[in-house]
């Protein structure tokens, strides 16, 4: 049986990723295109509905993104959101206007036509997330009102007979709180879509993906032991078997005894079908990394030190075709890789390869999941949970957790301080599958006293997130006394320091590692 498919053609709004994301939250397959895909190459994908997503635009300037009058006589659903809703006005004839007072955020939203099957069980007074300063002033001949809010005459309109839907405000957003079930009446109510789309069915459809892309190729996948990689093996290794080499480099900064634990999931002893290679690089980290305290340098030198050890471990190996990379949706976006937004951080592991190196192109198989389907599908994969639901760890390491030049000594206090709280925090019963704990080492050093004794030692910081998208995170509320016994217990455990911080601001403005 065909698959259910809902296409979402952007526009270049901001919010496409959450469409995506909350269309496969009711269980429906769907793919993001760019808004010039051709009609002819919509219609041979044999869509359910499609979505038309926001963009920055307005719809009467002519040099704005737009699509074919056609695409809205193809007789298949349309939802219209923001930019997407106004296109669906504006040109089949209806008009779209300045207004006077833009909306921006929380916007109370009135139902007109509680009979709309995309506001069924909605209350008639709501709220919505507004974000533009064109409207919707005419509705196109076919079209009826749906509902208003106080400065949108027409915060959603519908043609039922051409099964044409369209939203001023987005319903993917949090703030939108009936806007789930509004996509999920679109997607199942009107675009009959069944709903069996499950992670299941995301490896169905990935593995002969990945067989097709690879053929009998061999993929080169560095395994880092955080979950992004892990699952990418798992996923990998399902898919192509002993096609797949994963390479385990120990950069020198990895969490304390990761490299044991790496080993027996992967290694010869775990169970994984796949070829596993442990590659201790820790000297040549160190020595490429020696007296560099600038951050985004460092992540430069780590990227390409790991770039290097593949391409000699490749060479090592014989031919390798691909590189495999554990990328997941919020590296691509926070890289500028994905929306054209701007570039937060070089995440090493995004973006391509240097020139010159000998692959046939990068493999990225999670490429389009956020991290709670990421830990979905490592679970469908069989991983074990502790590795599932363990917390993520950055490529880089502990190179983004360690401020200024980075010396193995530096290494050795924030893997002691981070196993410390680790510890303390199982013991404590937190809950850290909700976001990122961990050890980081200021730059900082200070007079303290122990015993008879002046100390000039360093301080370790200790950073609590909550977070389920890692673009925003608060920092968690954590016991008093759990941060008590960590700074007991890191200040006499760990020589070298003398100084426990704990860190509660959020992201934005900090970001959540430290580097
Ligand atoms: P920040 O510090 O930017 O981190 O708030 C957001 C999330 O990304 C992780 N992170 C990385 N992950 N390669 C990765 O794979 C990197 O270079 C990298 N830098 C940060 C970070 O741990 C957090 O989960």
């Amino acid at each position: 049986m065909e698959r259910d498919t809902i296409l979402i053609l952007d526009f270049g709004g901001q919010y496409k990723q959450l469409i995506a994301r909350r269309v496969r939250e009711c269980q429906v397959y769907c793919e993001i295109l760019p808004y010039t895909t051709s009609l002819q190459t919509l219609k041979s994908m044999n869509p359910k509905g499609i979505i038309l997503t926001g963009g920055p635009n307005s719809v009467y300037d002519p040099a704005s993104p737009t699509c074919d009058a056609e695409l809205f006589s193809l007789g298949i659903p349309i939802l219209g959101i923001c930019y997407g809703s106004q296109l669906m006005a504006y040109i089949p004839g209806g008009a779209v206007q300045p207004a006077d007072v833009s909306e921006y955020g929380r916007t109370e939203l009135f139902i007109d036509a509680p009979d709309s099957p995309l506001f069924k069980g909605v209350p008639a007074r709501t709220v919505c997330w507004m974000s533009h300063t064109d409207r919707i002033t005419t509705v196109p001949d076919g079209f009826r009102v749906t509902a208003h809010s106080e400065n949108c005459p027409v915060a959603a309109m519908e043609d039922a007979a051409r099964r044409l839907y369209a939203v001023q405000f987005h319903p993917e957003v949090e703030h939108t709180p009936e806007g789930t079930d509004m996509l999920r009446h679109f997607v199942r109510d009107v675009c009959g879509c069944r709903g069996d789309w499950r992670m299941s069915s995301f490896i169905e459809e990935q593995i002969p993906a990945i067989q097709e892309r690879v053929g009998s190729g061999r993929v080169l996948l560095a395994l880092s032991g955080g979950v992004d990689s892990s699952v990418t093996a798992a996923l990998l290794s399902r898919a192509i078997g002993k096609q797949l080499v994963c390479v385990f480099v120990d950069h020198g900064l990895m969490r304390k005894n990761e490299g044991e634990q790496v080993k027996a999931i992967f290694g010869p002893e775990g169970g994984f079908d796949l070829n596993y290679v442990h590659v201790d690089a820790k000297d040549r980290f160190y020595t490429a990394l020696k007296d560099v305290a600038d951050p985004e340098r460092k992540r430069r030198i780590i990227g390409e030190q790991f770039i290097r050890v593949f391409e000699e471990t490749a060479r090592g190996l014989g031919a390798v075709d691909y590189l495999a990379q554990g990328t997941i949706y919020p590296d691509v976006v926070e890289s500028g890789a994905g929306s054209g937004g701007a570039t937060i951080k070089s995440h090493h592991n995004v973006g391509g390869l240097p020139e010159n190196v000998g692959f046939l192109g990068i493999v990225e198989p999670l490429r389009t999941l956020f991290k709670d389907e990421v830990r979905a599908l490592g679970t469908e994969l069989g991983l074990p949970r502790a590795l599932v639901y363990r917390q993520p760890f950055p490529g880089p390491g502990l190179g983004v957790r360690i401020m200024g030049a980075i010396t193995p000594e530096k290494v050795r206090i924030v893997q002691e301080a981070d196993a410390i709280f680790q510890e303390e925090l199982v013991r404590f019963g937190i809950d850290t599958g909700k976001g990122q704990f961990f050890a980081a080492l200021s730059d900082m050093r200070s007079v303290g006293v122990m015993g008879d004794h002046r100390t000039y030692d360093c301080a370790i910081v200790l950073r609590a997130v909550l977070t389920s998208d890692f673009m925003t995170a608060t920092a968690a509320r954590l016991p008093y006394e759990l941060l008590e016994t960590c700074m007991n217990r890191i200040v006499n455990e760990v020589s070298g320091v003398n100084r426990v911080l704990y860190d509660i601001t959020s992201k934005p403005p900090a970001t959540i590692e430290w580097e």
